[in-house]
């Protein structure tokens, strides 16, 4: 991955900070983004540390104008992306279909779903002019089947399955591979968040067929895979990350 110019949305926490220093460990350029400027300014000093040119950039991904400054600023920057990972994500508030309302609705599905899109939408209309790329979305074992508790979110990445194999077969004439990665449960806050106590956690992992969650840089270490020129003809797929969960 040497050089190559990499993007990362919602990187400055778990899954993407993860897959930013995968990428920065294989000296690729990067371009990181996120809504908090002081964590992003800080995880920028890291990377540079390890001799990697690399730019914070503010963004969140609800907002048309701001994901488009920050595909603009990419190029501006380094003048070309050969990846972008969508990786921004909310897991939303938890409740039964019964009991969720319009706003939890819009927040998750305007991160989750909007996001994703406009995130597709301006980094194939750099991809598709250069005749290379790779983009990989963040989905989940919950664009797979449904969870309890969590039917907005599941639906969300049920939607972003269906947008990565869609922009799949828009983008491969033009040589553009679109994939996305579906983890189980990864040690990050969203987890912790989303189990609500230490007890339900413990008690979900159990669920898990290799009894734990995925370290963010299992997930990490896939993306830089599925990105890299050992993956040239995989395309619209969707790769599960899960311990076995879905098996
Ligand atoms: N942790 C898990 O168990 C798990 C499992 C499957 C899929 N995922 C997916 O992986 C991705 C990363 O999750 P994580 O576990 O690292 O979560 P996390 O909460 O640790 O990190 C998510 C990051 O996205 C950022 N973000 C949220 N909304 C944003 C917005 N509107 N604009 C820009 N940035 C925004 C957050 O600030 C944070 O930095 C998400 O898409 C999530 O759905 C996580």
């Amino acid at each position: 991955m040497k050089k190559q110019v990499v993007m990362i949305t919602g990187a400055l926490a778990g899954i993407g900070r993860a897959t930013a220093l995968a990428f920065a460990n294989e000296g690729a350029n990067l371009i990181i983004s996120g809504r908090k400027p002081e964590i992003g300014e800080a995880l920028i000093k890291e990377i540079r540390g390890l001799g990697i040119d690399a730019e914070f950039v503010l963004a969140d991904v609800r907002k048309e104008e701001e994901v488009k400054k920050l595909i603009e600023k990419t190029v501006k920057r380094f003048g070309r992306i050969d990846v972008a990972i969508n990786n921004a994500g909310t897991e939303g508030k938890h409740a039964s279909l019964i009991d969720e309302t319009i706003e939890n609705y819009s927040s998750t599905f305007d991160t989750n779903v909007l996001g994703t899109f406009l995130c597709l939408k301006y980094e194939l209309k750099v991809m598709l002019p250069q005749g290379s790329g790779c983009i990989i979305n963040l989905s989940s074992a919950a664009g797979q089947k449904g969870f309890l508790g969590a039917g907005l979110y599941v639906a969300t990445k049920h939607a972003v399955e269906g947008l990565t194999k869609s922009a799949a077969l828009e983008a491969a004439p033009a040589n553009v591979r679109v994939n996305a990665v579906a983890p189980g449960p990864v040690e990050t806050g969203m987890l912790d968040r989303f189990t609500g106590d230490p007890e339900n956690k413990k008690n979900f992992l159990t669920t898990i067929p290799l009894q734990r969650a995925a370290l963010p840089e299992e997930v990490a270490q896939t993306i830089v895979f599925l990105a890299s020129d050992k993956a040239p003809y995989i395309t619209g797929q969707i790769i599960g990350i899960d311990g076995g969960f879905l098996a």
